[in-house]
């Protein structure tokens, strides 16, 4: 199955469980916009609860907030968005598709890059264990060609963008000779820019309505709430602050399923720090969050930093968290040393003074911030496709069979629990509504009594739950059931009064942020 084949797949499992839903799809639906279905909304909160409680319950020095939506239009003057929250966008006068200037020339350096990949694959066939891939790449005349092509259309183009030089980006997409998918000409308009912000009005038209913008970020929720909380909080730098929120972006490429929205969710952090501090808890922030990640199990070969080059107008220092996702690795969350950016320029907007005095030296200053920012739909989409399995198996008769397995981590599956009647009658529904009853404060359950106790099992390992407790009629002779683990299938006899330390064991977060913190 090819990757493309598996994302599709992947789209039409999370719609035919209950995950995700295309927004008002009664209505055919609304672009790059998605809803949460009963089994998505707990998946959803798993990871935000997963989120929460690493940054905010195991850090001390970190506490919440939740700011609102709206916010005075001056802030996004304040922050850099009004003037250059912009992307650069590029028609194509045949086909009439609209592109990023800029990811048309990101996806041609990404096939330069599989040109290289494929020389050096070649190579290594052909000289088999003798072969030297550094010495190889740094000398071989074709790839050291493209390597430098490559690295000079890279940075003319970081050149370009950080210089707002438009017909520079379009210049070099005509260069590298990019043809528009469609149509397959090089028709191209000017390239021009793009305010990603969406715009709204509050108040009533008659009293004069003013402009507000739906925010593109949490984060200026958390800056302009700095001197509160460090205040009412007594919060000592360094210190941090985290939030978990709806953002909102008119994205023009908007596509690859729940990867890029409109409509959004991020958890964002921001860490205040001492001037000359921040380059120290940038590299902290990097690894926490990376073990972060590495800590859900999928493997540490799917994620990747990438350093960037060209820095967003608050930044000196910023790395993508990238996953390997079906169509590539891709950003997840991002780290960035935004310095004093925000606050300085909100002190500036507002005419107040957003200052930390330190009582230890006496000295007032503006903190610098690390932040980071990571979209849950970018989690629910990375967890699902790397949690999506088909699997053949062979049964004791020798026959075939196949299952879907949704191999999602145990902490953060939807339904941790199914109990499961070996039939409706004899007295089992009721003990299996004993359990629930009494496991239900604690984990998600689910209770089903209806088909073959297979069919039941092969709807569990559909929807990711990964213990299912089988009640039979050995458990009103001694209260013991079997427990049947999703990824092995493996099935074992535990008294009922265990259940609760099993599924803590095997479901719980703790083992989790154990992993992190150790
Ligand atoms: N406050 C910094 C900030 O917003 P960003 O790199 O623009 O930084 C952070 O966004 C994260 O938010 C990204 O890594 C991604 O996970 C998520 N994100 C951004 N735009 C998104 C979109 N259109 N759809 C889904 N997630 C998005």
């Amino acid at each position: 199955m090819t990757q493309e084949d598996l994302f599709k797949k992947l789209i039409a499992h999370s719609k035919e469980y209950g995950f995700i839903f295309p927004s008002s799809e009664i209505y055919d639906g609304l672009s790059a916009v998605y809803d949460y279905g009963q089994l998505g909304v707990e998946l959803k909160n798993n990871i935000k609860k997963y989120w929460w409680d690493a940054m905010v319950r195991l850090n001390e020095n970190i506490v919440g907030i939740d700011a609102a939506i709206f916010m005075h239009p001056k802030v996004w003057e304040a922050s850099g968005h009004v003037g250059a929250f912009n992307d650069p966008l590029i028609d194509n006068k045949d086909s009439k598709k609209r592109y990023r200037a800029d990811v048309l020339i990101e996806d041609w350096l990404a096939k330069q890059d599989e040109k290289i990949a494929k020389e050096v694959e070649k190579a290594r066939k052909r000289f088999g264990e003798a072969f030297d891939e550094a010495m190889f790449v740094e000398t071989n005349p074709r790839v050291t060609e493209l390597r430098k092509k490559r690295d000079e259309v890279n940075h003319r183009m970081v050149t370009a963008l950080t210089d707002n030089n438009l017909a520079e980006v379009k210049t070099i997409i005509e260069d590298c000779g990019i043809v528009c998918p469609i149509s397959g000409t090089k028709n191209w308009t000017e390239v021009r820019q793009f305010n990603l912000m969406f715009e709204t009005k509050i108040g009533s038209v008659a009293e004069g309505a003013g402009t507000i913008y739906l925010r593109p970020e949490t984060a200026q929720g958390i800056f302009v709430n700095f001197l509160n909380v460090q205040k009412t909080g007594r919060m000592k730098i360094p210190f941090g602050i985290a939030q978990i929120g709806k953002a909102f972006r008119n994205e023009i490429v908007a596509r690859q399923f729940i990867f890029r929205m409109r409509e959004f969710e991020q958890m964002e952090m921001q860490f205040f720090v001492h001037p000359g501090d921040e380059m120290k808890w940038y590299e902290h922030w990097k690894a926490f969050r990376m073990k972060w990640h590495k800590a859900l199990g999928f493997g540490d070969d799917m994620y990747r930093f990438h350093d960037h080059e060209k820095l967003a107008h608050y930044a000196n220092a910023a790395a993508d968290i990238e996953f390997k996702f079906p169509f590539g690795f891709k950003e997840v969350e991002g780290i960035h040393s935004r310095t004093d950016f925000d606050l300085g320029n909100h002190q500036k907007f507002s005419g107040r003074k957003i200052q930390y005095f330190d009582p230890e030296t006496s000295e007032s200053f503006v903190p610098y911030v690390v932040e980071t920012s990571i979209g849950v739909d970018r989690m629910v989409l990375q967890v699902l496709s790397a949690a999506y399995t088909e699997e053949t198996l062979t049964k004791e008769d020798g026959s075939k069979d196949e299952r879907v397995v949704l191999k999602i981590p145990a902490a953060i599956a939807p339904v941790k629990v199914a109990v499961l009647p070996l039939i409706k009658k004899d007295g089992l529904p009721e003990v299996a509504r004993e359990i629930i009853d009494s496991l239900k404060f604690d984990y998600a359950c689910q209770y089903d009594e209806k088909d073959s106790i297979g069919k039941r099992y092969r709807r569990q390992d559909a929807i990711g739950t990964p213990l299912c407790v089988t009640v039979d009629h050995q458990s009103l002779e001694d209260k013991s059931v079997t427990v049947r683990y999703r990824d092995t299938m493996a099935q074992k006899r535990v008294a009922i009064a265990e259940l609760p330390a099993l599924i803590e064991e095997e479901a719980g977060m703790k083992k989790l942020f154990k992993q992190i913190l150790g």
